[in-house]
């Protein structure tokens, strides 16, 4: 008898497993969701200020309905395009991004770098995802050089390890950035120093939000960092949340808006840290559960 039921109890829970790997993959992947959040960064009186943050595509050639819908948030009326990296996962995949950022390449836009432009995905086990200590493995070069000379010949502005000040909404745009730290590109100190107060808004960028590199910006007066790579978590666990950051960076602020330093006011100065959950996975663990794909549109208030 007790057999029996344990032949049940063993076979629903392969059932429940089986149908939340299907949803995972299948359903919750593909269902891309837009966020939207208030950042109080902008002086006194003035008019607000959208950002399109976009990060990790990890776009395949194929992934059609994926670009579709990147290339359809235009219609959300960004005053500038923010992207963090990660947008390539096949050596073919250039003129896929290039089709998904289509119209936003129109407007005003800046970008870095993730290590997943550089280098194509290794086949591995997917759980090795959660090991914090596994090796990091590069697969075939991918053109990042074409991305760049994409992007760059639309008019958007390269921040791997530069600065940059533009317009946005009628607004001075300061921004500066860092390639990506997760495997030692960022060269912070060849472009540190104070922000221009003549700027309206001071935006840090970084694929992966380390926070020796956080810690660096908002010391030199950079109000709003944005970064990915962390996939808020990719995998996330109802109650519990992400389980993994894959950086220095706490687990409970795998994606979001949070303040940096972690805990600090916004009456101590300091700066805002939004974290995108982005858009894709690594194609060797092509799964999201309680952690949709996002976009987000970041409003900038008056503080
Ligand atoms: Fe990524």
């Amino acid at each position: 008898m007790r057999t029996r039921t344990g032949w049940w109890l063993g076979g629903g829970l392969v059932m429940v497993g089986a149908t939340a790997l299907g949803y995972a993959a299948l359903v919750e992947r593909n269902w891309f969701t837009l966020r939207r959040y208030e950042v109080p960064v902008l002086a006194p009186d003035a008019e607000p200020l959208r950002i399109l943050h976009l990060s990790d595509l990890h776009l395949t050639p194929g992934q059609r309905r994926k670009q579709r819908w990147v290339a359809a948030l235009a219609g959300t009326d960004p005053d500038l395009v923010v992207v963090t990296g990660d947008n390539l996962a096949h050596r073919d995949a250039v003129p896929a991004v290039a089709e998904a950022f289509g119209p936003l390449l129109e407007l005003p836009g800046v970008f870095v770098f993730g290590s997943n432009d550089y280098a194509g995905p290794v086949w591995r086990n997917p759980l090795s995802y959660f090991d914090r200590d596994r090796p990091y493995v590069q697969g075939e070069p991918l053109p990042y050089e074409d991305l760049r000379a994409s992007l760059v010949g639309a008019g958007w502005h390269d921040l791997n390890n530069a600065r940059a000040v533009l317009k946005a909404g009628g607004r001075s745009v300061e921004a500066v950035g860092v390639d990506d730290p997760h495997v030692a590109r960022d060269d912070y100190p060849a472009i540190a120093g104070t922000v221009s107060p003549a700027a309206d808004v001071h935006l840090g960028l970084a694929h992966t939000p380390e926070p020796r590199v956080l810690d660096a910006m908002s010391a030199d007066g950079f109000t709003l960092l944005l970064a990915g790579h962390t996939h808020g978590g990719q995998v996330r666990v109802p109650g519990v949340g992400a389980l993994v950051t894959n950086c220095g960076l706490d687990r409970r602020m795998a994606r979001g808006l949070h303040r940096w330093p972690p805990g600090s006011g916004s009456w101590q100065g300091g700066a805002w840290l939004h974290v995108s959950a982005g858009l894709g996975t690594h194609p060797t663990a092509p799964i999201r559960f309680a952690c949709r794909p996002e976009a987000s549109i970041l409003t900038l208030i008056p503080r």
